[in-house]
């Protein structure tokens, strides 16, 4: 096409595919290219705003290092990464949700009943459960990678005063298929907010919260691996989380328990707490590859 217009360039950009193009790429960028001008038509988008959201795009790459991915946390808060989670979820096992930038490679594995709390202050939590299937049956010998932030709100590749794998281990499920293990009560955080994401967020007139939870990633030979997080059913962010993760099944009562009844045996903190405690319950549902 020579003489493009406004009304054609949609059209004849599709034209330019070669025959040989993926017939997936040639959906994706398809389908890509007509929401794309879309929104500009539809916004009577500026020479201004185009160059904004370039420049946003540029500073993006600019913070983005291996430890901190400015391009995956855009996607988070607009809600993309838990889009694709969602159409992609299993409608029969534990509800899925986002991994976000957190999760360490390799976290020490601990014996069941462990401790992650160590010396830092806040409220006693133990964490207990079963790996199933989608019959209800056991599933043993299943790894289940648990992280959290500190009860500053910071995860340990945040803050210099912790150790690397500071509240990240990994656990692997007795025969049958129940795991325990004690740490703090997660608490609120807030998403970086230093970088591109912030302005966005502060342009729209949005909080950085997410409500407090423990991170999983569950796998089990022969299941889908599973990727998601728990949320203790008090918390003020419930519903509004910033990188809309939160799931029903995926948030659970933290049950208070009264001093001097912490399990005598069993857990590395067995016969050391005095205090009141709290205990949830957080079973697991697979489902098959
Ligand atoms: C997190 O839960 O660790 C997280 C998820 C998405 C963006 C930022 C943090
Ligand atoms: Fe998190």
């Amino acid at each position: 096409m020579r003489n493009v217009t406004e009304e054609n360039i949609t059209d004849t950009f599709l034209g330019y595919f070669g025959k040989d193009t993926n017939p997936r790429v040639r959906e994706l960028i398809d389908s890509l290219s007509r929401h794309l001008h879309a929104f500009a038509r539809e916004t009577r988008l500026t020479h201004e705003e185009w160059q904004q959201g370039l420049e946003l795009l540029r500073e993006t790459g600019r913070i983005t290092t291996p430890q901190r991915d400015e391009f995956v946390l855009m996607s988070d808060v607009l809600g993309l990464s838990s889009l694709v989670d969602m159409m992609h979820s299993s409608e029969v096992g534990t509800s899925s949700s986002v991994l976000g930038p957190f999760h360490v490679s390799n976290p020490p594995s601990y014996p069941m009943g462990a401790d992650l709390r160590g010396d830092f202050d806040g409220d006693i939590v133990l964490v207990k459960g079963r790996v199933l299937d989608a019959d209800g049956n056991p599933i043993p010998a299943a790894t289940l990678d648990i992280w959290q932030t500190a009860p500053n709100g910071l995860y340990s590749s945040q803050d210099h005063a912790q150790d690397e794998f500071s509240f990240h281990a990994k656990f692997t499920t007795d025969s049958d298929g129940s795991y325990r293990f004690t740490t703090v009560k997660p608490v609120p955080y807030t998403v970086p907010t230093d970088g591109p994401v912030g302005q966005i967020l502060d342009a729209t007139g949005r909080h950085p919260w997410r409500p407090s939870h423990l991170h999983y990633i569950v796998e089990a030979e022969g299941f889908r691996p599973l990727v998601t997080e728990v949320f203790p059913d008090d918390d003020p962010y419930l519903d509004q989380d910033t990188v809309f993760g939160v799931r029903d099944d995926l948030v659970m009562h933290y049950q208070p328990q009264a001093a001097g009844s912490f399990p005598s045996e069993g857990l590395a903190l067995s016969g050391k707490v005095k205090s009141d405690w709290q205990l949830v319950e957080f079973d697991i549902v697979l489902v098959s590859a």
